[in-house]
């Protein structure tokens, strides 16, 4: 790869155009998005994802729906519905109702979108995206001190290049140890349902060299107890103030692994994901999504019968006992 810039405004800011990752990784189709209710459908079919990413979207794609002759407070709305767990959606886009607000204009004002308050909004978007790539460099430094040469390391679902606004958050740390030369090995789970491991972080780190091996997700165990596995780096979608992490459905499973055979679990996220409004684990909503994600999507052949219950949470909920520590732009926070 290696454009990494996977999520740009066109040069008279009516179009956002981002790759398409539900087609990765055998194609790389970029789509343009004009309105809210596309961005806020991409969002939701997962053509944008990763928590960073949402977020950056989310503020980008206000901006292009402003443009186009949306209001503001109505983009803001239909945006913010498309995915209930990461909270970077809602924080970036509060971001920009605060960043109009500081402009003069008031929540309750009726205005017409005049070209500095949209110029105004794109750079503050903009501005959101140049800093969670800083963001993304850092949490790379700092987690790349973590790995040293002949290490495995396990990491769940994308939390890399194509989940935020650069290097990525739990990918971070193995790009930077890379960029210095370090040997180690990557375990990627596959990440069932959607196959964010398969599909994205295998494809991206490959596409660096970086040496990695696809796993099932429930060969984990395995490799733990044979001693291939000595370090994990996972994303997160919302933090709790106590520490409990929500991230992609399967991490609490690899968090008790790592906890059984005493291998350290680090949450790897910018500090724009922790909540302080969430007290636990408990306050923070669990996305359901459908179920043919199960049966059907990703198989040549349906692989259950038609009409079989499911049950389909696209997040978890790690306890913060169960990590070792949380990686973000501020340095290495651990809990022991
Ligand atoms: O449903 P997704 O693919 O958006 O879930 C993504 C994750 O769970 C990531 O680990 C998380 O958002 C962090 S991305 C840096």
């Amino acid at each position: 790869m290696t454009n990494w810039d996977i999520c740009y405004f066109s040069d008279d800011g009516r179009v956002l155009t981002v790759l398409d990752q539900t087609q990765l990784p055998m194609v790389e189709r970029y789509v343009q998005l004009r309105n809210s209710t596309e961005v806020a459908d991409a969002i939701r079919r997962l053509v944008v994802r990763g928590a960073p990413l949402i977020g950056i979207a989310a503020a980008m794609g206000l901006c292009v729906a402003m443009v186009n002759g949306e209001s503001f407070f109505e983009a803001k709305r239909i945006i913010g519905s498309s995915r209930p767990t990461a909270v970077n959606l809602s924080w970036a886009l509060d971001r920009m109702e605060s960043a109009l607000k500081n402009f003069g204009i008031k929540s309750t004002d009726t205005y017409t979108s005049s070209s500095d308050v949209i110029i105004m909004l794109q750079t503050e978007a903009l501005r959101i995206k140049e800093e969670d790539a800083e963001t993304c460099r850092k949490i790379g430094q700092f987690g790349s001190r973590l790995i040293t040469d002949g290490m495995g390391v396990l990491t769940h679902c994308n939390a890399g290049h194509l989940a935020t606004g650069h290097y990525g958050t739990a990918l971070a740390p193995i790009y930077s140890a890379a960029m210095d030369g370090k040997s180690f090995r990557v375990f990627a789970d596959e990440t069932r349902p959607l196959l964010q491991g398969a599909r994205l972080t295998a494809y991206e780190l490959t596409k660096h060299n970086i040496d990695t091996t696809l796993i099932c997700d429930n060969m984990a165990a395995s490799l733990m107890a044979a001693g291939r596995i000595n370090i994990v780096f996972v994303g997160c979608d919302r933090v709790a103030a106590n520490g409990d992490t929500a991230n992609k459905i399967g991490t609490l499973g690899v968090a008790v692994l790592a906890k059984h055979f005493g291998v350290p679990f680090y949450v790897c996220g910018p500090l724009s994901t922790f909540d302080s409004h969430c007290s636990t684990g408990s306050d923070i909503i669990i996305e359901q999504r459908p179920g043919e994600e199960i049966t059907t999507m990703h198989y040549a052949h349906p692989m259950a019968p038609e009409h079989v219950k499911t049950f389909n949470p696209a997040f978890d909920v790690t306890p913060h006992n169960l990590i070792t520590g949380y990686i973000t732009e501020n340095g290495i926070h651990t809990t022991k």
